[in-house]
């Protein structure tokens, strides 16, 4: 099975190499790898961000395992050569609609955790985001007001098919865990939101075992740091998706923790940490690995049909944790390479 491995810029290749080199201990077998360059990385080699012959391996692979992208050289850049629009164009390109995003508190982390720890143990919850439509992705530009002022503009919308399938994702996860979902929308203020929340209650006849309610993001907002012990999966659009789910990643210890599966309808995934490519430590080796090794996880179990390896990678995260393992972003100070040290030992 051909994994395409991204690395991207900034901390990427860092915690990317420790993923890969996870996946080499736990014997993992008949992975073979190809790599390419993405982001800022590829716009310096090639001139563009997702050049095409990444987008080939990309479409090639059986899964993607795919670092960060971000460069502070290229924020400057026309937008459709920053190093962002090539992570969009892989989600848009191999219609990865679905965003997974699990939030659980490893115990060991409850003191590294933003809130107080007999909050924080409680977390354990799946974010489902939508990954294909939104603001993201709706028409946007620069423009002129009739009174001369520049404004900008970007077009949320969702149309209703989007809206059903990522809402019976969402029933799908909380049927095979504890049968709770949240939707999270704005529908007291639009029509977007509205609309989703309508499909979301027409979807819900199918799935009369899953508990639906729903909620304002800016409600779901507070509640996520107020009693985040309630959600067991959240279904929400790509744009709250972005923003609740970093939110949750500090609830449950650090964002150098949380790990994603990007699926298509057929379960092809793009795996990746949900941390960018921080580029404040970038090069320094404080970056924390385990959001890739645990993205590494989700690729076994989610494309390559292994949950064996996946069990076993996600169990010596855990045994990691125990025996002390702490990266500067957990109150620690591990490197990068010796946290990834720690992981493969835990594995025995
Ligand atoms: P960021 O996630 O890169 O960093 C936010 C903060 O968290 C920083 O202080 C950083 O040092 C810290 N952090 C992030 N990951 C960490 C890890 N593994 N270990 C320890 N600390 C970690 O977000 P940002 O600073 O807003 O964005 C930086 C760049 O990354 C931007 O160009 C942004 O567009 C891009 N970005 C890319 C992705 C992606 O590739 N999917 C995701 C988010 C942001
Ligand atoms: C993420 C990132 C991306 C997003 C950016 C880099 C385009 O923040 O994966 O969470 O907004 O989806
Ligand atoms: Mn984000």
């Amino acid at each position: 099975m051909l994994v395409a491995l991204l690395p991207g810029d900034g901390i990427g290749p860092e915690v990317v190499a420790e993923a890969v080199r996870v996946l080499d201990a736990a014997g993992v077998t008949g992975l073979t790898y190809e790599s390419a360059v993405v982001g800022g990385a590829a716009w310096k080699a090639s001139g563009h961000p997702l050049p095409p012959a990444t987008l080939e391996l990309a479409r090639r692979a059986d899964a993607i395992l795919f670092g960060a992208v971000g460069d502070p050289d290229c924020d400057a850049l026309e937008r459709r050569l920053r190093p962002e629009q090539a992570i969009l164009g892989l989600r848009a390109e191999l219609a990865l609609f679905a965003n997974l995003r699990p939030a659980k508190l490893y115990p060991e982390l409850a003191d590294a955790s933003a809130l107080r720890p007999e909050i924080a143990r409680e977390i354990d919850m799946v974010i489902v985001r939508e990954l294909n439509g939104d603001v993201y992705f709706g028409e946007k530009g620069h423009r002129t007001t009739a009174a001369g002022l520049r404004e900008g503009y970007d077009v949320m919308s969702y149309d209703e098919s989007e809206v059903a399938r990522i809402a019976r994702v969402g029933f799908e996860t909380a049927r095979a865990r504890k049968g709770r979902l949240v939707s999270v929308d704005k529908a007291n203020v639009l029509e977007t939101s509205q609309l989703w929340r309508d499909v979301v209650i027409e979807t819900h006849a199918d799935y009369p075992d899953v508990a639906l309610s729903h909620l304002y993001v800016d409600n779901a907002a507070m509640q996520l740091v107020r009693n985040p012990g309630q959600f067991d999966v959240i279904v929400t659009g790509n744009l709250f998706g972005d923003i609740l789910s970093d939110q949750a990643s500090m609830c449950a210890g650090s964002i150098g923790m949380l790990p994603s599966a990007s699926l298509d309808s057929a379960g092809k995934g793009l795996y990746e940490p949900i941390h960018g490519s921080a580029p404040d430590i970038a090069g320094q080796g404080k970056a924390n690995p385990l959001a890739a090794i645990l993205s590494a996880a989700m690729m076994l179990r989610y494309s390559l049909g292994k949950p064996d390896d996946a069990d076993r990678i996600e169990a010596a995260v855990g045994a990691a944790l125990a025996a002390g393992a702490r990266s500067p972003d957990l109150g620690g100070s591990h490197s990068t390479t010796e946290m990834g040290d720690a992981v493969i030992r835990a594995l025995g």
